[in-house]
């Protein structure tokens, strides 16, 4: 952000106490802590004491560890962003990149201090900005995957902290000369391999127990005939701590079993360390028994043989192998003969414990190296190398021990190194910045060292002594022989009872060392013992001995080729070995210290334990850190960021300096006369040193008040400048809006006169044109008149000329004229107005009265030209049908209700072919029957009883005649002449009754009622042929009630139907007295 902002925010902007624990105001301890709880308790839990950082856990997650943060920091100088981790590790990683220096980061502090987080966050910000790339990203991917199998398997919960790393840790990071990692080598210290059997109350054994039973598979649990239940377990289940809400193991197993596979870890290895911890657990579950053996001895057996046969299994070995190397101890006589004794059951479980802890320390060993293979570097050629140191703090308990002695020897040899190598870079950075040195005071530890590791009269040298000694060697042999060494007894860092014989705090089996951070009584019980860490040889021989893959690698000293009189090396010498090896290590690079504090003992985000952070402030030799930075001056930057932060002091620098950075520095401090003590500043090559912290915050404050006047002079320069582009603006807005407004104007103004001239114009023209007008109509008028004058005396003169021949013949040739006019416009009226050639169509158009009755006349005959016309476009066939279908009309239409069915119909008449049959034609033309009119089947209905019976029915141009339909052997012939008649029904039936004059001998039987589907024809044909033949009519009657004469009786027929609409073709006749009813 401060980049983005385009000016850098050093440390003292928005700074909570001071940032940097030199420029404090008196140096004292409490001054010190008051400055680190006021930072806390704003959330800055990073201080520096010149370029140490001081961490104070903040016990939650903080925003500090984002992209964003990292990118802020890359490439800043220290000083020039608040403190944070991220600042020294860009400085150190830039360092080793640009200037070739080998770098190491020591991470110091107490359990839970936050140190393995702290070397995380290193590794994350080296990760972060050093080069990317595919065989780079597989070098960071597995660097970073080392951390946690480390933690899986060297990490476990106690009561100071949930992850607390229970051995010491050293990487070095190693890069090319591009600064990108290519590789890296961890060393372990010391891990803490009694947690495998026993745990303090509260606390656990280590994670990848737990990971393995919580997470892995469950058949992998079968396979490694593992229970899932923690209480199972003897090293696991006892102090029911082993579930931790903070903890989740069952994610953690995958992690772990992911980061191994990363790493490079084999599937068959992965197998074989879970197999090894398994076997962990089942010889935890053993248990041994003392027993009398047949002769007389004391023995001891393994009681649980189920976990034994399961680690025989595991470790593949024979059973025998094991029970024997549990139970029994071979004594080896110098000459090479061996004796063999049986173990007490308290021996037993001891060797078991020992077998346990070998197997995990060994284990863990051995996963280290294999992480060390697999990121070892694999090219030749210079590297730069970056180490990162996470070893446990100085410890002080109430019970201290032997852990807790070479833990803090470790931690006084690194406060050794630090004041070394803090002098050294103070030193340093006065030779190159050409400032003379002066000498500083300060609590060397050097002979506290000396004391716990001097060769051959050290504490650790006297106890490798006592352990290699011959004879009853105990805990108290050894601390009497300390007490007993001139050198040790007359130290003055050393204290013993023996010593101190009134100092009833310290007891008779402890010392008590004077270390630089505050005195330690150790107790010296379990010294030798853990001292010598010494594993029976038949347990190293049976692990050997053993067919699992790792076992042969684990224990080389079981092989029967080992030299078997070679004492193994004490633990003491070994750590004291490492120690010094890592001292020579740090020595070599250039350090960069993060110190870690705990604020309180119960992980508590927001408490600040003053009592707590005073000691471990003390045992960190913070104040003693602080002291040998402020022994020359307290302040030193650089010239140019010097320059640039308070410029604004001196009128000579402000705003721009075009000198050099250093002069300008020098004439701000000049023009200040802050001080009168000369040796207050020192000018450096680059750097200008400052004495006291109080003349820096002198220049502090006179920086902040400038900075308000110049915020007030900005503040008024920004206002003017703001008033002023107001002012224009308005300006510029009142000059647009002027301009539009006149124009505006003027426009409107030139509309007007533009109209008014048009109109002037206008009128004007019009009053020419008028006046043209009227000249012209007065010369038109003239001639007209003249036209006039002269058509009339034209016409006078004519007038004059044959007045007496037009008055003679005059009237009646006008009379005539006009009466001719008037009729011959009236026929072409007429002509144009007839009427169409529709003969349906009756219109005729009107007419004055003077025509009248020629209109009349002249109608009809149009009308019967215009029907003679129509006949025309007919032929005689033709012209013959359509009579008889006007005649049907005019009989029927509306009348009868069959009518309207017939209309569609062809008349055929001759419906049996009669016309063309020779022999009716021949037969009949006696009779002048041969022209058939009508010819069809009928039913007569019988006059007696109302029968129907089919005849042949045929109507000639003579007569109608009944014959038999088949034989047409005539039964009557009645002349046309003799018909009087027709009566129908209205109904839809085809009832006809014809009805006779009497008196003739062929009708004395009276009227004939016939019954044909084609009445309307027949009635039709009859009524048009009779008309013809007799020139009279046949009248034809429709009533449903009418009378008929039979045989000279009056009968009252009478029709009925059931629907007027539906024909009938054979209606029931009945006939009853003078009763005739049809039911049609
Ligand atoms: N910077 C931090 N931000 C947030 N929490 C932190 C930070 N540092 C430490 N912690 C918390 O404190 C706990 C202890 O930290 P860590 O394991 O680093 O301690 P340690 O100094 O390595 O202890 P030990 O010596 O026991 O290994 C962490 O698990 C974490 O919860
Ligand atoms: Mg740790």
């Amino acid at each position: 952000m401060a980049r983005e902002n385009g000016h850098s925010k050093t440390i003292l902007d928005d700074m909570v106490g001071v940032g940097d624990c030199v420029l404090l105001d008196p140096v004292t301890e409490d001054a010190f802590i008051d400055n680190l709880k006021l930072r806390f308790d704003a959330q800055d839990i990073y201080t520096y004491i010149g370029s140490v950082v001081v961490s104070v856990n903040p016990y939650k997650k903080l925003p500090l560890y984002t992209i964003n943060k990292i990118q802020e920091y890359r490439g800043m100088n220290l000083y020039e962003l608040p403190p944070h981790i991220y600042a020294i590790a860009d400085d150190a990683y830039r360092d080793m990149r640009d200037k070739n220096r080998d770098q190491c980061v020591i991470i110091s502090g107490e359990s839970g201090a936050g140190k393995t987080e702290a070397s995380k966050v290193v590794m994350q910000y080296v990760a972060a900005v050093c080069g990317k790339g595919n065989d780079v990203d597989i070098v960071k991917e597995q660097l970073l995957q080392s951390n946690p199998v480390l933690e899986a398997f060297g990490n476990a919960k106690t009561n100071r902290n949930d992850n607390s790393s229970r051995f010491g840790k050293y990487m070095d990071i190693e890069f090319d000369y591009k600064g990108d990692p290519i590789g890296g080598v961890i060393t372990n210290y010391l891990l803490e391999k009694s947690r495998v059997v026993v745990q303090s109350k509260g606390e656990r054994n280590f994670h990848m127990f737990y990971q393995l039973l919580e997470g892995a598979p469950q058949v992998l649990l079968d396979e490694l005939e593992l229970e899932r239940d923690l209480s199972h377990y003897h090293f696991l289940g006892r102090n029911n701590s082993g579930k931790s809400s903070n903890i989740n193991d069952k994610e953690n197993f995958s992690v772990t079993q992911k980061a191994m596979q990363i790493i490079g870890f084999t599937d068959e290895e992965i197998l074989a360390i879970y197999q090894l911890l398994a076997s962990v657990l089942k010889l935890g579950n053993m248990e041994f028994k003392a027993y009398i053996t047949m002769n007389g001895t004391e023995g001891v057996k393994i009681t649980n043989q189920d976990d034994l046969d399961d680690v025989c299994e595991m470790l593949q070995c024979e059973r025998h192998d094991v029970m024997h190397a549990l139970t029994k101890r071979t004594v080896r006589g110098g000459k090479g003969d061996k004796v063999i004794t049986a173990l007490s059951a308290s021996q037993a479980f001891y060797a078991r414990d020992a077998l346990c802890k070998a197997l995990y320390d060994r284990l863990f060993t051995w996963i280290v190296r294999t992480i060390n293979e697999s990121i070892r570097v694999k090219t030749g050629g210079r590297k730069k190398v970056m180490g990162v140191l996470d070893i446990y703090g100085f410890e002080i308990f109430e019970y201290n021990g032997f852990e807790q002695f070479i833990i803090n020897y470790c931690n006084e040899k690194l406060q050794q190194i630090f004041i070394e190598l803090t002098l050294r870079e103070e030193q340093e950075e006065y030779i190159v910045e050409g400032i003379e040195w002066t000498h500083i005071d300060y609590f060397n530890n050097i002979p506290i060292c000396e004391l716990v590791d001097k060769n051959k009269a050290g504490i650790l040298a006297m106890l490798d002594d006592e352990c290699l000694r011959p004879g009853d060697v105990t805990d108290q042999t050894f601390l009497n022989r300390i007490n007993s060494s001139n050198y040790i007894f007359g130290h003055k860092h050393y204290e013993s009872r023996a010593k101190l014989k009134s100092d009833k705090t310290i007891d008779h089996m402890s010392f008590r060392l004077q270390h630089y951070a505050g005195a330690v009584t150790y107790e010296v019980s379990g010294f030798i013992d853990k001292n010598n860490d010494l594993l029976f040889r038949d347990l190293s021989e049976l692990m050997f001995k053993c067919e699992h893959i790792l076992l042969q690698e684990m224990f080389p000293e079981g092989s029967p080729k080992y030299a078997s009189n070679r004492r193994p090396i004490t633990t003491g010498s070994q750590f004291k070995v490492s120690v010094s090896q890592l001292m020579k290590n740090l020595l070599a690079k250039e350090p960069n210290y993060i110190r870690c504090i705990k604020p309180n003992d119960y992980k508590e985000s927001m408490t600040f334990d003053r009592a707590l952070v005073r000691h471990q402030v003390r045992y960190l030799g913070l104040m003693e850190n602080v002291r040998v930075r402020r022994a020359g001056y307290a302040f030193r930057q650089l010239y140019e960021i010097f320059l640039k932060r308070y410029k604004m002091l001196c009128p000579a620098t402000w705003p721009n300096w075009r000198g050099q950075p250093k002069d300008g520095v020098r004439e701000i401090l000049n023009h200040l006369k802050l001080t009168k003590d000369k040796e207050e500043f020192a000018y450096g090559r680059t750097k200008i040193f400052i004495r006291n912290p109080r003349t820096l915050f002198e220049l502090e404050q006179r920086r902040h008040r400038r900075m308000e006047g110049l915020a007030t002079l900005l503040q008024k320069i920004y206002k003017g400048w703001k008033a002023y582009s107001r002012f224009q603006q308005m300006r510029d807005s009142a000059i647009l809006i002027e301009t539009q407004f006149r124009g505006y104007k003027e426009r409107k103004n030139y509309k007007t006169v533009r109209n008014a001239t048009i109109t002037i114009e206008s009128y004007y023209r019009g009053h020419q044109a008028r006046k043209e007008y009227r000249r012209r109509r007065y010369q038109a008028k003239c001639m007209w008149a003249a036209g006039i004058i002269h058509k009339f005396y034209i016409g006078w003169k004519v007038r004059k000329e044959h007045r007496k021949h037009f008055k003679a013949h005059a009237a009646p040739m006008v009379m005539e004229f006009l009466l001719r006019y008037i009729h011959t416009t009236y026929l072409r009226r007429l002509q144009q107005h007839l009427p169409t050639m529709s003969p349906l169509d009756y219109t005729w158009p009107p007419c004055s009265i003077l025509h009248t009755t020629a209109h009349k006349q002249l109608k009809n005959i149009f009308i019967r030209w215009r029907a003679n016309q129509y006949r025309k476009k007919f032929d005689e066939a033709t012209r013959m049908r359509l009579g008889e279908k006007v005649t049907a009309s005019i009989l029927f239409k509306d009348k009868k209700t069959l009518y309207p069915k017939s209309v569609s119909k062809a008349f055929q008449g001759d419906y049996v072919r009669l016309r063309t049959n020779a022999k009716y034609s021949k037969t009949y033309s006696t009779t002048n029957d041969q022209h058939v009119v009508f010819a069809d089947v009928i039913s007569k209905i019988n006059r007696g009883n109302g029968k129907l019976h089919s005849q042949l029915f045929v109507l000639t141009t003579a007569s109608f005649m009944m014959m038999d339909q088949k034989t047409l052997l005539l039964k009557s012939r009645i002349p046309l002449a003799d018909v009087a008649g027709f009566t129908v029904s209205p109904y839809s039936d085809g009832i006809v009754v014809i009805l006779l004059k009497k008196g003739s001998e062929t009708t004395k039987k009276g009227d004939l009622v016939i019954v044909t589907d084609k009445a309307i024809e027949l009635v039709t044909k009859f009524q048009r042929t009779c008309r013809t033949a007799t020139n009279q009519d046949a009248p034809v009657k429709v009533a449903d009630r009418f009378p008929v004469d039979f045989n000279g009786t009056r009968i009252q027929a009478t029709v009925c139907t059931l629907d007027a609409n539906v024909s009938n073709p054979t209606p029931s006749v009945k006939r009853k007295g003078a009763k005739l009813d049809i039911m049609a």
